[in-house]
Formats: C-alpha cells, sequence, structure tokens
C-alpha cells in the first residue's frame, strides 16, 4: 500500500499492524517514557531547569521597574552604546531586559550573593541562555519570570539570545560580571 493513496479500507485502525511498525511505536513509546521522567530528574538533580515563578505584566511597567534600578545603581557605562553597569546591593531584586536586539543594562553582581533576577521581553519572544554556564529561560513579552541565582564564580558572563527573532538575533548579546 502506498502512502500517498488513501488507505483502501475505510476502517484502516482495524487492520493487523506489521510487526516492524509495531518495534518502532514500542520504541517511541518506552522513549518517550523515558523522556517524561527525566524532566522532573533533571529539575531536581540537574544544573539546568531552574525553578521559576512568572508574573502577569506589561511592557510599561516592566520597563519602569527596569529603569528605576539602572537610575539607582549604575555605576559606570561601557561598550561603543553606552550600556550602563548597574551594581545593585547584594540579595537585590536584580533586572534584565530583552528587545530588539539587546539585554539591557549590564549587571554586575557579588560572587556567593543570592538575586531574584526578574527577565521579561520588550517586543517578542527571546531566550536567555547564560554562557558559560548553560543556563536557559525563555524571555516571553507580558510575563515578568523570576528565577534564583547564586553566583559562585568570578568573572564575566555572556548572555546570548537563543530564540531566533529576526534579523539581529544574532548580535543579541548581554553581559553580567560577577565580583
Ligand atoms: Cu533575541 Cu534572538
Amino acid at each position: 500500500m502506498s502512502t500517498l493513496l488513501p488507505p483502501a479500507e475505510r476502517i484502516w485502525w482495524k487492520e493487523p499492524i506489521e510487526g516492524v511498525e509495531l518495534f518502532w511505536v514500542a520504541i517511541a513509546l518506552v522513549w518517550a517514557i523515558v523522556m517524561f521522567i527525566m524532566m522532573p530528574y533533571w529539575h531536581v538533580y540537574g544544573k539546568q531547569n531552574l525553578s521559576n515563578e512568572a508574573y502577569r505584566t506589561t511592557t510599561e511597567m516592566y520597563g519602569k521597574k527596569v529603569q528605576a534600578m539602572v537610575e539607582q545603581y549604575t555605576v559606570r557605562k561601557e561598550t561603543a552604546r553606552d550600556m550602563p553597569v548597574v551594581h545593585p546591593p547584594a540579595g537585590a531584586d536584580v533586572y534584565l531586559l530583552a528587545r530588539l536586539w539587546e539585554w539591557y543594562p549590564i549587571l554586575e553582581l557579588e560572587n556567593g550573593k543570592t538575586y531574584r533576577l526578574h527577565l521579561s521581553s520588550m517586543d517578542w519572544l527571546h531566550g536567555f541562555s547564560l554562557q558559560p554556564e548553560n543556563i536557559n529561560m525563555m524571555v516571553v513579552p507580558g510575563y515578568e519570570t523570576v528565577i534564583k541565582v547564586t553566583p559562585n564564580k568570578s568573572g564575566e558572563y555572556t548572555v546570548v539570545c537563543n530564540e531566533y527573532c529576526g534579523i539581529g538575533h544574532h548580535t543579541m548579546t548581554g553581559r553580567i560580571y560577577v565580583k
């Protein structure tokens, strides 16, 4: 029987199943169950699937919160775009904003301190990928996602956008410093 033609029998699901097909269905089913079990496993024992909180917001509301933090805690400016480097107090709520095509602002955090990191988008879907740690979160407009982060290594981290967001997607990188 060709897959290009409609089934010869209208009640096709009552036809006997080919052994090899059944074999592949069984493999797919077993693999689906394995992956289903691994999701909670990775959440508990892995380092990448973080617990998060999510709240409804608007671009205006979120933009204001980010701007308030930037105005209060900017310590210097960097890069050709005069990007503010913000150093909020240890343990504070810190905000990162995604938009076409940048991460705003640059955050400067302290090693060993725990922060609530807020993420949201000003336009459409972006992806927060923290390198080289490989922490990944979706950044969705209209939602404020909060994750708890405790940096444990000093240095410079790169934020890469890992959801395709248009012509400037590949230039959408940001920075987080840990002191
Ligand atoms: Cu933002 Cu891709």
